[in-house]
């Protein structure tokens, strides 16, 4: 593999856009996500982390607007902005600030490349421990769960399709450093792309950005994945989202590739929204692996409907979402 220009930190927020922004802002509230900032707009949303924002919704046809790396540097920033076709580095004058390097990738997504965006208090979250199994962690406490909608914590991956993954996936290692996990393969052609960060010995994310062959060939966004507290935020989420009336499109499951608990969503406009929890972390120690498609979607849990991963506009063409 070719040495990449930089190696980014992580996949930091995707950016879309539709027409209502109130109704975006019901749905995403409903989701489990607080409003950070907003501007006339454009509206920020946070999670339980630090991270100023983890989603932006801009005011506008519906659209995705891109995806963001968190760099690790300025240093790293400058490094990036002298590829072709990247912008140079400039303020966000976003809330929250910071600066970026804004770049097309093959597939003709936006990506911007971010570093130095104000860090926001934690929001605490009471964490009791768990009796499973072996591990005896909570005696003398109480499980209480109150209503109220998933507790996101932060953004975890987010999936795109695209016509040529292996093209898409040697300029997203050229440029930002990622690695594959895993890929799901039938004979000589790979369907999609399992990406982890590359933090040597540290641990990432077993995917953070999955790149898929678009079923139709047309590009689009296939999914993006926020990470949820724990179990309970899982399914106390989903009641949430039931009793809103929202789209339920699959789930709760578990996947095999990076063995997240999951359940997706669609947004009033299509786009597909997944809380997970206890997902695998892995490091330099994790060997890449081609696998083929019987059972890679998930291990236990509803089938995969059939429009799932297929780009929004084309499931739309077919009726099989709102
Ligand atoms: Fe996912």
């Amino acid at each position: 593999m070719t040495e990449p220009l930089i190696k980014v930190q992580d996949v930091i927020y995707p950016r879309l856009r539709v027409p209502d922004l109130e109704k975006m802002e019901r749905f995403l509230v409903d989701f489990g996500m607080e409003v950070s900032a907003r501007t006339a707009d454009t509206l920020y949303l946070r999670g339980t982390e630090i991270d100023h924002h983890i989603h932006v919704i801009e005011r506008g046809a519906p659209a995705i607007a891109g995806l963001a790396f968190q760099a690790r540097s300025m240093e790293d920033l400058s490094k990036l902005s002298s590829a072709k076709g990247a912008s140079k580095v400039e303020p966000t004058n976003e809330p929250g600030g910071g600066y970026r390097v804004v770049m097309t990738d093959p597939a003709g997504f936006q990506v911007e490349t971010v570093f130095g965006i104000e860090a926001l208090e934690r929001i605490p979250v009471e964490s009791l421990g768990l009796n499973l199994g072996p591990r005896v962690e909570r005696k003398s406490e109480f499980k209480r769960v109150t209503d109220r909608p998933a507790r996101i914590k932060r953004l975890g991956h987010v999936g795109i399709n695209v016509v040529d993954p292996d093209a898409v996936f040697d300029w997203y290692h050229a440029h930002f450093g990622i690695l594959r996990a895993d890929s799901i393969s039938i004979g000589d052609i790979n369907l999609a792309h399992f990406c982890r960060m590359d933090r040597d010995e540290g641990y990432t994310d077993h995917h953070s950005v999955l790149i898929g062959r678009a079923p139709d060939g047309i590009p689009g966004l296939n999914h993006m994945s926020w990470e949820v507290s724990d179990l309970d935020d899982m399914w106390i989420g989903q009641e949430r989202l039931l009793d809103a009336e929202h789209d339920h499109t699959w789930g709760i499951g578990r996947h095999t590739l990076g063995s997240q608990i999951f359940d997706y969503w669609r947004d009033p406009w299509g786009q597909i929204h997944e809380h997970y929890t206890d997902g695998d972390l892995v490091n330099e120690a994790h060997e890449w692996t081609v696998h083929g498609p019987e059972g890679a979607a998930s291990q236990w849990g509803p089938q995969m409907p059939d429009h799932f991963g297929r780009t929004h506009q084309a499931a739309s063409k077919e009726g099989n979402s709102k």
